[in-house]
């Protein structure tokens, strides 16, 4: 199997390229998202887990900010969870290091009072929640125009198939590269530059790029959905960037999301109730300590 540009050999079936081509194309496809989306002369709140979507993406925004005159602050959230926690942190470290780049390191027992396995049940169903918390406060405080995630476009197949799964129609309007900040409403934007990338063409890169990850998902999520899901239902390349695009386009026709915002009463960030999810989550976990 040859490359489509030259006559070298290819390394991936879907785009068909060869070593030097396929490295070119993966950081084209991330310039050209920058460039899509207007992501140029702005403060950027990267979040790294360690994990191969979010040392990808850091990475190759380090290479892509002289270019988009990009200010960037690595951050890591310390969750506590046993040994895992310690491996991507000293992941998250190594990466920026390489790139010369100071990381901040949130902890969340010191912060917060707790740690992610305080959280009895399901602790991974409440992580979500409580890091999308955290980086959008830390983002708002400190005047981050957006706040970069590592979400590829297998996460977004899952996300789409699981709320048509559960009917959950008004929350596919949520799927989308990027989201605008809203100051009044202290919401810090979010961008995933890697949306519409393959799991496989990431971890190749990352391959090819001796870039050092954590190999292994969150213990606490042995079972998830999600999980099953990547590993039962197979599409192709082109079969999940026609689903995206697809639900992109629809998503013009689909009921927008009917939710009254205010201000919780505890934090003062923005919720639908009066207090919101994450500060009744924490005064619950305390309760327990
Ligand atoms: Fe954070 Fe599982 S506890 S993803
Ligand atoms: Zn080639
Ligand atoms: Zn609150």
């Amino acid at each position: 199997m040859r490359c489509q540009h030259c006559k070298k050999q290819a390394i991936l079936k879907s785009p068909r390229l060869c070593e030097d081509h396929f490295v070119e194309y993966f950081e084209r496809k991330i310039g050209k998202f920058l460039e899509k989306y207007k992501i140029k002369n702005k403060k950027l709140l990267v979040a790294i887990s360690g994990g191969k979507d979010s040392v990808v993406v850091s990475y190759v925004l380090s290479k892509l900010k002289e270019k988009f005159n990009l200010q960037i602050e690595y951050f890591f959230i310390r969750l506590g969870i046993p040994t895992f926690t310690e491996k991507s942190e000293e992941i998250a470290t190594r990466v920026t290091e390489s790139i010369n780049y100071p990381l901040t390191i949130y902890d969340l027992k010191k912060e917060e009072g707790f740690t992610i396995m305080d959280v009895k049940y399901k602790p991974c169903s409440y992580c979500g929640m409580i890091r999308r918390y955290i980086l959008n406060k830390y983002a708002f405080e400190n005047d981050f125009d957006y706040v970069v995630l590592g979400h590829n476009l297998d996460d977004e197949v899952f996300f789409i198939f699981n709320n048509m799964f559960n009917k959950n129609i008004t929350q596919l309007q949520r799927t989308g590269p990027l989201t605008q900040t809203i100051k009044e409403k202290k919401l810090v934007g979010r961008i995933k530059p890697l949306y519409f990338l393959t799991e496989e063409e990431i971890l190749l890169y990352a391959k090819l790029k001796n870039l050092p990850h954590i190999g292994c998902a969150c213990p606490n999520s042995l079972e998830s959905t999600q999980k099953k899901f990547k590993k039962d239902i197979k599409f192709s390349r082109d079969q999940k960037l026609n689903i995206v695009y697809s639900i992109l386009e629809m998503k013009k026709y689909l009921p927008e999301e009917k939710v009254e915002l205010k201000f919780c009463e505890k934090c003062g960030y923005p919720t639908t109730s009066d207090t919101c999810k994450f500060c009744r989550t924490k005064e619950k976990i305390l309760s327990t300590l």
